[in-house]
């Protein structure tokens, strides 16, 4: 859902920009993980939930193959449709354009209106958001017939796999794809089967940017992913959801082993923080949080000495728990609190760590 304001600040970007009115809008927002790093390219499962913050395109097409772009965050832009990616953000639109001709889509050239409010390079899915946002304008401005969330979701991961260059998984276009704000969802990666659980009635989940971005991410990232597939080669299993602690050997290589160790506890830690979260037991909930983050940092090696730091600051404050949240690397971390103490964790936690912001809290 786009509100009326917003909407009428796109268009009227569109307009000062390009002239006339946009041909279709699409809008997505950005995500927070609540628990479940790193499993979902291990056919494992996730709890996403969706931020406030979206990211809003128009779209217009044009009679000739060029994509000429102007993005509040990344500038102005422009080039043929048959361009060969080069690192710009104008590589998403390619990206789009390109995946949705299995779907109808017709090779045209666009011009593109981007605004986002979604933090970019802090671990909340700005990408993602990109891409939905993309598709969802390319779908309602070509006429296509809708689509499904599962292949939706797999159009914008393709993006991200053949234009971008990082080899994600699917729960950020899934979550983009298919839930509602206010809910979490319980996502098993391999077969797309999901389900939405009502947050906490009177906890919220307060996400909050440490202040430095991601860094070196996507080639860390693609490193990751290479080391899972090496301990399903040494374990002999298809994927780290396959696996139980008892299936690593004894004589693995130790960096291995602490990837698959993350990954397979890490699913057990989702399933516990469902059955948590159907029980209303926050404090249990924010102990598998805390729980998650450590994994994270010590045996996936992707957390940064300022996410370590936002996370015992939420915890010095009170927080029933705090994790990274996201690919890790840098960016932002979410915290679990009642909701009549998130201005109060908020304060505190500046006072301990000056370079980190309030990006959003998410409460049922
Ligand atoms: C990034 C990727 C996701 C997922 C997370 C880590 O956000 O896009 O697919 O792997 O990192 O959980």
């Amino acid at each position: 859902m786009i509100n009326s304001d917003a909407k009428a600040s796109l268009a009227a970007a569109f307009t000062t920009e390009f002239g006339g009115s946009p041909d279709a809008i699409g809008v997505a927002h950005g995500r927070a993980n609540l628990i479940g790093d790193h499993t979902d390219y291990n056919d494992g499962f996730v709890l996403p939930t969706l931020l406030r913050h979206q990211t809003r395109v128009a779209i217009g097409f044009r009679d000739d193959d060029l994509i000429v772009g102007k993005s509040d965050n990344f500038g102005a832009d422009q080039r043929p449709l048959d361009s060969a990616v080069n690192g710009g953000w104008l590589d998403f639109v390619t990206g789009a354009i390109t995946v949705l001709a299995p779907f109808g889509g017709k090779p045209v050239g666009v011009n593109v209106v981007v605004q986002s409010d979604v933090p970019s390079g802090g671990g909340v899915s700005s990408s993602a958001a990109l891409e939905l946002a993309l598709l969802r304008a390319l779908i309602a401005g070509q006429g296509l017939a809708e689509i499904p969330a599962g292949d939706l979701a797999r159009a914008a991961q393709k993006i991200e796999h053949d234009f971008i260059g990082t080899q994600c998984g699917i729960m950020d276009q899934m979550v983009c794809a298919a839930v509602q704000p206010g809910q979490a969802m319980l996502l098993d990666c391999r077969s797309l089967s999901h389900e939405s659980i009502d947050l906490f009635s009177d906890h919220s989940f307060v996400v909050m940017h440490s202040g430095s971005s991601r860094k070196l991410s996507q080639g860390l990232y693609n490193q990751r992913l290479g080391e899972c597939e090496e301990a399903c080669r040494l374990m002999s299993v298809v994927k780290l959801r396959d696996a139980s602690m008892g299936d690593i050997p004894p004589d693995m290589d130790e960096i291995i082993t602490k990837r698959a160790r993350h990954v397979i506890a890490e699913n057990q830690r989702v399933m516990d923080a469902v059955a948590a979260l159907r029980q209303g037991d926050a404090a249990q909930f924010g102990a598998l949080m805390l729980a998650s983050h450590q994994s994270l940092a010590s045996d996936y090696d992707v957390s940064s000495p300022e996410l370590d730091k936002l996370v015992d600051a939420q915890m010095n404050a009170g927080a029933l728990g705090a994790r990274l949240t996201g690919a890790g690397f840098g960016g932002c971390t979410v915290a679990l609190c009642k909701t009549d103490g998130v201005d109060a964790l908020v304060a505190s936690v500046s006072t301990a760590c000056p370079d980190a912001y309030l990006v959003d809290y998410i409460s049922n």
